[in-house]
């Protein structure tokens, strides 16, 4: 594939389609938002408002980061907080297609629709993958970012036009495409990401308190395995609780799931053989955290299991 004049095309397909119009894009600090946002700058310029969206689901620090690196690239990003919607919408969830329901809902047509209608913006512009698309369709889950797939029509239902650049690619071309667009190296590598963030790795209710648990869990995770070299990594908050002992006392307490898989492009996967000592470690510091007495390794491969949790 020739990635230069795949941008080339992208670029020149976004003024076209914008023409003298507004645009607007959400910045997740994933490759694939990360390479709309490079591509959509360069096509409109000041034409294009991007935000980030502090949703209260996002890892330790990643807004204020993600935002940083951009600013570093000369792009501006503004940085919305919606963190008490997003919780108030998840309040009483457990059905993880309800969680899902209610993020996709509280971003687009809540917190997104009154950006876009703030800024008067008519397009909307989307990292939405090849991938993304044909799980949906094949009904494997609902991503949280496919609408037109799935018959809902933006412009009726939001108010705006929806530009999809990458949707022809896979994961590994996305990376491919960071690179050309100059995008630092660290985030061309960046592990994926969900849309739907930390919410997909909380199994039962979505509380801050939970949320706190599992980006802890999270930080821990990814430093240890920053140099493992494996394709995904993650930490997941069960709903059960297990007995344990702490300080000499009987704990119910919570349990962690260490996921690491090998993959090229998510759509199957199979499980990191991570050494014992590399295991114990991550495993004596997630015991750390409060309120966690356990913490397992995942051995599924995908199928049967799915990478994240719900
Ligand atoms: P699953 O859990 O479906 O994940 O095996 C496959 C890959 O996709 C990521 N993932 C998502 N990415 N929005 C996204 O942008 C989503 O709703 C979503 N759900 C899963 C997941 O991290 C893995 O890399």
């Amino acid at each position: 594939m020739d990635y230069e004049k795949f941008i080339q095309e992208q670029i020149t397909h976004i003024k076209n389609t914008v023409g003298g119009e507004k645009a607007i894009n959400a910045l997740s600090g994933g490759v694939d938002s990360s390479v709309v946002t490079v591509l959509g700058h360069r096509a409109l310029g000041e034409q294009l408002r991007t935000v980030f969206v502090d949703n209260a689901l996002m890892r330790e620090g990643e807004p204020e980061h993600v935002v940083k690196i951009f600013a570093d690239l000369g792009i501006p990003v503004e940085l919305i907080d919606a963190r008490q919607e997003f919780i108030s919408a998840l309040a009483g969830l457990t059905d993880p297609e309800q969680k899902r329901q209610a993020i996709t809902d509280t971003f687009y047509a809540k917190v997104f629709s009154r950006l876009v209608r703030q800024s008067k913006a008519k397009f909307l512009l989307h990292g939405t993958i090849l991938t993304d698309i044909e799980e949906t369709v094949a009904g494997i889950k609902r991503q949280h970012n496919i609408l037109a797939q799935l018959g809902i029509d933006p412009q009726k239902t939001y108010g705006y036009k929806v530009i999809e650049p990458l949707k022809t690619l896979r994961k590994d071309d996305v990376r491919e495409v960071a690179r050309l667009a100059a995008l630092p190296e660290h985030l061309c590598k960046r592990i994926p990401f969900p849309g739907p963030a930390l919410a997909t790795r909380i199994v039962g209710e979505v509380t801050p308190e939970r949320i706190e648990t599992v980006r802890a869990a999270t930080s821990i995770v990814e430093e240890e395995l920053a140099d493992s070299g494996a394709f995904q990594y993650l930490a997941v908050l069960l709903n059960d609780c297990a007995t344990g002992i702490r300080d000499n006392k009987r704990e119910f307490g919570q349990i962690i799931v260490l996921r690491c898989i090998e993959s090229t492009d998510a759509r199957t996967a199979t499980v990191t053989p991570l050494s014992w000592d590399k295991l114990n470690r991550i495993s004596e510091k997630i015991t750390r955290i409060t309120g966690v007495n356990r913490c397992l390794y995942d051995l599924t491969p995908k199928p049967p299991a799915t990478v994240e949790y719900i």
